[in-house]
């Protein structure tokens, strides 16, 4: 089987980290490039946290790290320490990377592999948009060679978890989803609406955790202890969602999920509805509309197998 070239844009936070970690076991996955941007945290400690984990994992082939947007295209960043830690990783202390990021931009970056790999390049974003966006406005020629982009965000007929109607990376670069979602881009979205729908426990965790004991099982027990503490005081469970390992789990194998093609784009402007992904559902064909395939249901089972299979490896 020839590995999938495959770029992954993250705002390296908790759920980031499980999914670059699952990426990086996947022998279905060729990670050729990991860009950096704001969003969890502050993009420099996003870049940071690639680069611990990558040493953690003893990457053979590393992949180019390059950093990224600062700020989203035109609102104010908006992070979520309360979720992921201040440092983006539930504060655990790691001892400093030697290895450094590359001198190219996070746009460069995923231009220049649209350019290497074209049709057979999926780009997995777990983050907000925004490098993406400024990419397409860069040189949307290029971006249009990508065989795929899957997008962790949004959320259609559930709650939001950043406020009532809006999921956070759709949130915090609502304008860089605007532009995406009017490419034409072949786009798959991977909303809360299916992330909700797989809950990681703590106990299994250390469980999985024990039987595996290594540096890298004990490190993920550590840096998803904050992480689970803050759905337990928010969700009522002591675990994790795993939304972005569920979309780099999509670039693995895009039959764990069933979609539905359709128009999608994103409120800017709301006062109350800021990053709402507003879906049309209507069967009726909408000609000229630019569409997207939207993950509605999951295979939990094989999901759950991979996942575990990849993550304690
Ligand atoms: O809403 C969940 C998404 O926002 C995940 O990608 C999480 O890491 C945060 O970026
Ligand atoms: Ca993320």
């Amino acid at each position: 089987m020839i590995p999938k070239p495959v770029l992954i844009d993250t705002d390296t936070g908790v759920d980031d980290a499980l999914a670059l970690i699952v990426a990086l076991h996947s022998p279905e996955l060729s990670v050729k490039a990991i860009t950096t941007v704001a969003g969890n945290v502050e993009v420099q400690k996003c870049t940071r946290n690639v680069l611990l984990l990558l040493e953690l994992l003893k990457v053979k082939d590393r992949p180019l790290v390059a950093q990224g947007a600062t700020k989203p295209l035109r609102q104010k960043l908006v992070t979520a320490p309360e979720v992921h830690g201040k440092d983006g990783l539930g504060g655990i202390s790691f001892k400093k990377s030697t290895t450094r990021k590359t001198s190219l931009t996070a746009v460069e970056t995923i231009l220049d592999a649209c350019n290497t790999w074209g049709k057979k390049l999926t780009i997995v974003a777990i983050g907000p948009l925004t490098n993406l966006a400024q990419a397409w406005k860069k040189d949307s020629k290029s971006l249009r060679k990508v065989g795929r982009i899957v997008s962790m965000g949004g959320v259609f007929r559930v709650p939001g978890n950043t406020g009532p109607v809006a999921e956070f990376n759709y949130f915090v670069d609502p304008d860089a989803a605007h532009v995406l979602f009017n490419t034409g881009l072949p786009i798959t979205v991977v909303p809360l609406d299916l992330t909700h729908q797989i809950v990681l426990m703590r106990r299994e965790m250390e469980y999985r955790a024990k039987r595996r004991a290594s540096r890298l099982t004990s490190t993920i027990l550590r840096l998803t202890k904050f992480y689970m503490q803050y759905h337990k005081k928010i969700d009522g469970f002591y675990g994790a969602y795993v939304h972005d390992p569920i979309a780099v789990a999509v670039a693995i194998d895009p039959t764990l999920v069933q979609t539905q093609n359709m128009h999608v784009d994103v409120e800017t402007e709301g006062q109350y509805t800021r990053g709402m992904t507003v879906a049309d559902f209507r069967k009726t064909s909408r000609h000229g509309e630019q569409t997207v395939d939207v993950a509605l249901t999951i295979n939990r089972e094989r999901f759950l197998k991979l996942f575990h299979e990849r993550l304690w490896k």
